[in-house]
């Protein structure tokens, strides 16, 4: 940090030590008008962050020091394509990804604009064949089913947005079942493959590096279950029933899958940003091309506004700096993510890989160790199944954890009203939660024992939406990659490369090996233990 943001950053420590003791319930008594001074409506979401342990001071100081972090020169960064992943020498580009036919993003002189919609254009292409039944299996039939085999980026947001999209399947691609296998284990495909027609399913191997040991393994099994159930050659098979989404084209061809049969794309999407990309080709096989285009739409007007509001009105910016004054300042190291929405079931898993993937770093952009905390151990689960699973903790807890509700406003509006009543029954919980993880309970209830009471001051922030739709979870998805953007800077981070995940995979191929006869005798104890255990339960092992 420089001597400046060292002044900054000792204010707010100054300024949090004044916060310590003041509980969320002396903040609402205080101030009636809370909810107005910190809440803001913009593109379709209202953020409510009136039950966050900030004041107006804390905000000013924040704002201060995200200008001091150069937050704005570096989202400018961030949209021109310099290279933001210095540690890979990448720029990351997947607001190109949603920006509209007509805007320039240049990369080595070209506009990258043009080449995302010529792209589209060959999804759309391919959408339109297996829709249209021009795409046929091994014997001829129709395909009924795709598979997407992935692992992180290349199946958690695919996975998502079709889950919460479910109800807006394209009437045309009603006839196909989108399914999605990513464990390397093979347990997904294991029950899967025999519920499948074989003549009548695609699947697609999604992998940016195409590399992935899980997912080649995934594509190797169902490539061989093909050619053991058809009889047919591998070619044939390749060619009816591999299509790849990937960034290196020569490692899909040697795998197998031909030029025409592959959807690419490029070094500037990162894997976790990358369902806007030729990965979210299941989200096109399932609510079709406009729902996609929408999607992309919803995420360009998050872009737009990340990129042109003001601090104090930004809603990536204040969701970040709130994030950092709770991780920085109020020693808070866990989140929570409750979606009051069962569509939206997959969205914490889904922003675990986005935050902890991208900010899970103690290393700064210079290379130095950093001297203070990065991003919170993340996770989460719908709202109200929480509620009888992990809110004891959250309630009384010994866990400073903050919380960020998250739910549509309306839902089935012409579906009759029990359901209409199970979503405000929702909404009461949902709004319940949030009340009384901030205020407590009053503890007036002489009657009560210590058992029963409720300390409060766990902070959360709402972030609320009309309704679901594509175009709305767009935008939902862009203010956390924003959010995540945001914090990185402020933490001095790159949160676009993933180091910590390399190793491992290292690491694992060597003990492959060891599996059937250790002979590293380096081995740890515990490792060779475990081998050992496994060598003698293993069938034909003594
Ligand atoms: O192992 C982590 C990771 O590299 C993620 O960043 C990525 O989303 C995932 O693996 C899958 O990678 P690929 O798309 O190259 O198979």
């Amino acid at each position: 940090m420089s001597g400046e943001d060292i002044k900054v950053w000792g204010a707010l420590e100054t300024h949090a030590e004044c916060l310590r003791n003041v509980h969320l319930k002396d903040l609402f008594q205080e101030d009636g008008n809370r909810f107005d001074e910190f809440s803001v409506s913009e593109n379709n979401f209202l953020l409510d962050f009136s039950k966050q342990r900030i004041t107006t001071e804390t905000l000013e100081k924040l704002i201060a020091l995200a200008n001091e972090k150069d937050l704005k020169p570096w989202t400018e960064k961030l949209f021109t394509g310099a290279q933001v992943n210095a540690s890979e020498q990448r720029s990351a580009l997947h607001t190109a990804l949603r920006s509209p036919q007509g805007e320039c993003v240049q990369q080595e002189g070209r506009n990258i604009v043009d080449d995302v919609h010529q792209s589209l254009v060959k999804m759309e292409r391919l959408v339109d064949q297996i829709q249209q039944a021009q795409w046929r299996g091994y014997d001829g039939s129709p395909i009924k089913s795709v598979v997407n085999i992935g692992v992180g980026g290349s199946n958690l947001g695919p996975l998502m947005v079709c889950d919460a999209l479910e109800q807006y399947t394209s009437l045309p691609l009603r006839h196909l079942d989108v399914h999605f296998v990513s464990s390397m284990d093979g347990s997904e495909l294991e029950k899967l493959l025999p519920t499948l027609d074989p003549a009548a399913t695609l699947f697609i191997i999604s992998s940016k590096t195409f590399s992935t040991i899980d997912t080649l393994a995934n594509a190797n099994t169902a490539r061989e279950w093909l050619l053991k159930t058809s009889g047919k050659s591998i070619d044939v098979i390749n060619e009816h029933h591999f299509i790849a989404a990937t960034g290196s084209p020569k490692a899909a061809l040697k795998w197998g899958v031909a030029k025409r049969n592959q959807l690419l794309f490029w070094d500037w999407v990162g894997g976790r940003y990358s369902l806007w990309s030729a990965i979210g080709l299941p989200i096109a096989l399932k609510i079709g091309m406009d729902g996609f285009r929408d999607l992309l739409k919803g995420a360009h007007e998050m872009d737009v506004h990340f990129r042109t509001a003001e601090f104090d009105k930004n809603l990536p910016v204040l969701l970040g700096l709130i994030g950092v004054w709770n991780v920085n300042f109020l020693n808070i190291h866990a989140h929570a993510i409750l979606p009051y929405d069962g569509r939206l079931a997959q969205f914490p898993s889904y922003l675990e890989q986005l935050e902890m993937e991208s900010n899970g770093k103690s290393i700064n952009r210079d290379g130095e160790r950093l001297k203070y905390r990065t991003c919170p151990v993340l996770w989460g689960e719908v709202g109200s199944n929480a509620q009888h699973a992990f809110y004891q903790l959250l309630h009384q807890g010994t866990e400073a954890v903050m919380c960020d509700f998250i739910t549509a406003a309306k839902r089935y509006e012409s579906d009759g009203e029990e359901l209409q009543h199970q979503h405000q029954l929702s909404l009461a919980n949902c709004l319940a939660q949030s009340r009384l993880l901030a205020l407590g309970d009053d503890g007036t209830d002489k009657k009560a024992s210590q058992y029963q009471h409720y300390d409060g001051n766990q902070p959360s922030t709402t972030i609320m939406f009309d309704e679901l739709t594509p175009e709305t979870l767009g935008g939902l998805i862009a203010l956390y990659e924003h959010k995540v953007f945001v914090q990185s800077v402020i933490w001095e981070i790159n949160p676009f490369d993933q180091w910590g995940v390399e190793k491992g995979k290292k690491v694992a191929s060597s003990l492959l090996v060891e599996l059937d006869e250790v002979k590293d005798q380096s081995l740890d104890s515990s490792t060779r233990g475990l081998i050992s255990y496994v060598q003698s339960h293993s069938k034909g092992r003594v």
